[in-house]
């Protein structure tokens, strides 16, 4: 039995291994995704070339560009990242990024134009650069955007040994960079996806081999599928789980460790997620079925930017609560949904009788799930069958399967 001190030493550890909060920051403990890394590396390999990471929040953007540099196996490469806030300029930002290549303007003359930034790139780089630009979405200077977008064709122009590799939230990156014609040839665009359950299966295995403690496949892949593909959920529960291990003296993660894992995930939730949960799905009345129907519309099969139907709610909802439901006794609680009453946690698109709905923060679907389970609204087992039929709703012929989802 180990004293108390280095159990607690353990125990911090294993924070510093599974980190919910915070992207990877090292290729020791980053899994999986290597066809998005081969996109941006063999940009990078060439000049003229960059890259457009994009995707979901939480899917794991910023942890790729963390780790890029350390699958560039060249010795002279600089790599830089800065990110991209509100209040930001096209000026206040490359102003940033060559602070971050101990680049100093004030010999040059402050860069104001993309032409000024190429040159000054050219002048003053001593070998290849890669220039990670963050959290792109939260730039609202239109203006500054453009000229990104110049900026990336008059580096590609002039060959300029520097990749740029522009991350942020978007479904497409006409949402990021608006009509992007002209630079189409100059950029890759490197979709980023949820993570395949392998992936998720991966992030678990590395952190243990790290922490020297084990779990069977079965236990991984029960974290990696309530994730739902969302790394984020894999090491909040893979953290609680182990922390639970240590706390009992063992090295090996069992079953109970997760279900205990499932409850501290969800007390432990952001205050935003718990919030807007409470905001969506609050009423006087107990058998409102708010939590009900958020619950199928988590579970309901969707498309690949997270958009579902109100006839893919039928079947998960009719699970859950036992007895045949049809669209009319919940279409109310998606309209509510949607409305800022309610927190508007789904967004709503498309038209009438062709509505498409999808949870507007990513992130709180698999709480959804989760607080599901911990609160005993469904059981564990249902969901996993639940989403096994999801997964085979979408990969039949993508036609068939998903417009059977509109039928009423
Ligand atoms: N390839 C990976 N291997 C291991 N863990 C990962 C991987 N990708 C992401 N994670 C983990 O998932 C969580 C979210 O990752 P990250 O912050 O990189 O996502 P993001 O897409 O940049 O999110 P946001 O949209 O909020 O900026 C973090 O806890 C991070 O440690
Ligand atoms: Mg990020």
């Amino acid at each position: 039995v180990a004293d108390n001190a280095s159990k607690l030493v353990r125990y911090a550890k294993v924070a510093r291994v599974f980190t919910p909060g915070a992207p990877i920051n090292s290729q020791a403990l980053f899994a999986g995704r290597m066809p998005q890394i081969m996109e941006v590396v063999n940009a990078s390999m060439q000049r003229g070339q960059h890259a457009m990471l994009y995707g979901e929040r939480g899917v794991g953007k910023t942890s790729l560009a963390n780790v890029l540099h350390e699958f560039l196996s060249d010795a002279t490469l600089t790599s830089v990242k800065v990110n991209c806030s509100t209040n930001d300029t096209f000026v206040t930002l490359w102003t940033r990024v060559f602070r971050e290549l101990a680049i100093d303007p004030e010999l040059d003359g402050t860069p104001v134009d993309p032409d000024d930034v190429r040159y000054l790139l050219q002048q003053r780089l001593v070998g290849p650069a890669l220039v990670v630009i963050d959290e792109l979405d939260r730039l609202d200077d239109d203006e500054a955007l453009s000229l990104l977008a110049d900026t990336v064709k008059a580096l590609s122009d002039h060959s300029v040994d520097v990749t740029l590799v522009l991350v942020g939230v978007a479904d497409s990156i006409d949402e990021l960079v608006g009509d992007h014609h002209s630079i189409e040839r100059a950029i890759v665009q490197v979709p980023m996806q949820r993570m395949p359950l392998d992936e998720l299966v991966e992030i678990v295995d590395k952190g243990l081999d790290e922490l020297d403690m084990t779990s069977t496949q079965a236990v991984k892949e029960r974290i990696g599928r309530l994730s739902e593909g969302l790394p984020h959920y894999t090491h909040l529960l893979a953290l609680h789980a182990a922390q639970y291990a240590v706390m009992d003296d063992r090295d090996a993660i069992d079953p109970a460790d997760v279900d205990v894992a499932i409850k501290r995930a969800v007390q432990k939730a952001t205050q935003s997620i718990q919030s807007s949960y409470q905001l969506a799905t609050r009423s006087p009345r107990p058998d409102s079925q708010f939590e009900q129907v958020l619950l199928a519309c988590a579970l309901a099969p969707k498309n690949e930017l997270g958009y579902f139907t109100a006839g893919s709610v039928r079947r998960p909802l009719s699970r859950i609560m036992g007895e045949r439901k049809e669209i009319p006794s919940f279409a109310r609680h998606l309209n509510k949904f949607t409305e800022p009453g309610r927190g508007a946690v789904l967004q709503k698109s498309g038209e009438s009788r062709r509505f498409f709905y999808r949870f507007a923060n990513p992130v709180l679907q698999p709480f959804v799930i989760l607080n599901g389970i911990a609160r005993g609204l469904v059981e564990e087992d249902l969901v996993l069958e639940l989403q096994e039929e999801s997964r085979s709703v979408i990969s039949h012929g993508e036609d068939d399967g998903w417009q059977q989802l509109f039928d009423d």
